[in-house]
């Protein structure tokens, strides 16, 4: 059974992931030491080039707030082993590199300084550690089978458990309340990607870990990904198609989402999308009750790369007006019209236009239930009617509606927004 969510997660409805790490240096996925089953040794060389001159969490809370977002999830240890922080558990951090300082307590002081939510994302997998044992998935997944007998020999997953859950407890014991926690993955049961030796529950203690976090911090928000139910479900990189529902019941969930299709810094990848088809992802998700956390992958030097900030300012400006058909909405029982997505909070509906009709709308089942219309944008009033069934369609006269069929009558200049947006008042 999943619980539910702090209520601040499902009425913010957005926010910022950010992948930062030393992946950030090679510059071409944070999987990177895993795809080109790079040793340790040679991967550990980006530590001692790593030297975020320009890193600025202030700057990318900001740009967060000016977006929309209300909570920013970093990265405090991705897959390769990396700590951002100053974990008296390993050597292999960022106070060891030329930062020389702990860089999850700037985020953490950076994000509140704005008046956001602060999260972590926190990886099960670690690349890098002694004990963690070889499987289908790690970097040295190819060696002979006598060598991964060999290395596995030596190590113990307990251990590996026994600093998991310390390096835990030191995020969320030093650096105050902690909002959200996104942990990442299990792969036991994994029937997309089935591997050999595959990770889960009992390997990362689950169990105990869902304790220990919500004891350190009972108002958190955590995922579903340590193979146990948790407070949310986390779609990665896909739209779902209706409201999300685990064992037929509804579920909070919140679909994480890239620029590019990668999560790290990415020099040379430029499948960028558009930035009005990520608001119309938000506004989709919203639609069907979830979130969107969308992410940005700051580069070695600490700063969020110009299509980022151009993604974020984009967001900005539709924001700018449109957060009301965001914030505190969620889907409607309504049946929105091809080509649009309705949202409603309380007995405003609002209807998203993903493409612009001439003149007409006609909402089936609204006949009778609006009392005002508007554009959102410029609280431009919408002018509205039923058109009887019966009335014949003439030469320059539209044909009668469905019984309960409100037409609505748009301008025929598009309003120059990435989404416009109707406003309807419910009687
Ligand atoms: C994954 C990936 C990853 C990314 C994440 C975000 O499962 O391993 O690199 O951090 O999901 O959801």
């Amino acid at each position: 059974m999943s619980s539910t969510p702090a209520p601040w997660f499902t009425h913010d409805r957005f926010g910022m992931f950010v992948h930062w790490g030393l992946y950030a240096l090679p510059a071409r996925h944070e999987w990177v030491m895993n795809y080109e089953k790079m040793p340790t040794e040679e991967y550990e060389k980006y530590a001692r080039y790593f030297e975020p001159d320009l890193y600025d969490p202030r700057a990318w809370a900001r740009a967060a707030r000016e977006a929309g977002m209300t909570y920013v999830v970093l990265t405090t240890k991705h897959h390769d082993g990396f700590c951002l922080w100053d974990s008296a558990l390993t050597d292999y951090k960022a106070t060891n590199t030329p930062a020389a300082r702990d860089l999850v307590r700037e985020f953490v002081d950076a994000v509140r300084a704005e008046g956001l939510h602060v999260g972590f994302y926190h990886s099960l997998l670690d690349w890098h550690h002694p004990d963690f044992t070889i499987d289908g998935r790690h970097p040295r997944r190819d060696d002979t089978e006598e060598e991964i007998a060999a290395l596995n020999e030596g190590r113990d997953m307990a251990r590996y458990r026994e600093y998991l859950h310390g390096q835990v407890r030191e995020l969320l014991t030093g650096y105050g309340r902690i909002d959200y926690l996104f942990y990442d993955f299990s792969y036991a049961n994994d029937h997309h990607h089935p591997v050999w030796g595959g990770k889960g529950a009992e390997d990362w203690g689950s169990e105990e870990l869902m304790a220990l976090t919500r004891e350190l911090q009972p108002d958190i928000v955590v995922n579903d990904r340590l193979e146990i139910p948790g407070d949310i479900v986390t779609p990665e990189q896909y739209q779902p198609d209706r409201p999300m529902e685990v064992d037929g019941e509804p579920v909070a969930w919140e679909a994480c989402q890239t620029i590019n299709g990668s999560w790290g810094y990415f020099r040379d990848n430029h499948q960028h999308k558009d930035p009005e088809l990520m608001i119309r992802m938000l506004i989709d998700g919203v639609s069907k009750n979830g979130n969107m956390l969308l992410n940005v992958g700051p580069t070695a030097r600490g700063e969020l790369d110009p299509v980022a900030t151009r993604t974020l300012s984009e967001f900005a400006r539709w924001m700018h007006h449109h957060e009301r058909s965001i914030r505190g909405a969620g889907a409607s029982e309504f049946q929105a019209p091809s080509d649009a997505r309705y949202t409603q909070r309380g007995d405003r509906l609002y209807l998203h236009l993903f493409a612009w009709p001439f003149e007409h709308v006609h909402l089936a089942g609204l006949g009778g239930k609006v009392a005002y219309a508007q554009l959102l944008n410029d609280a431009s009033e919408i002018p509205f009617r039923e058109i009887s069934p019966d009335v014949k369609p003439l030469t320059t006269g539209i044909g009668g509606q469905a019984p309960g069929t409100l037409t609505l009558t748009l301008p025929v200049v598009r309003p120059d927004v990435a989404v416009p947006v109707v406003e309807l008042f419910l009687r």
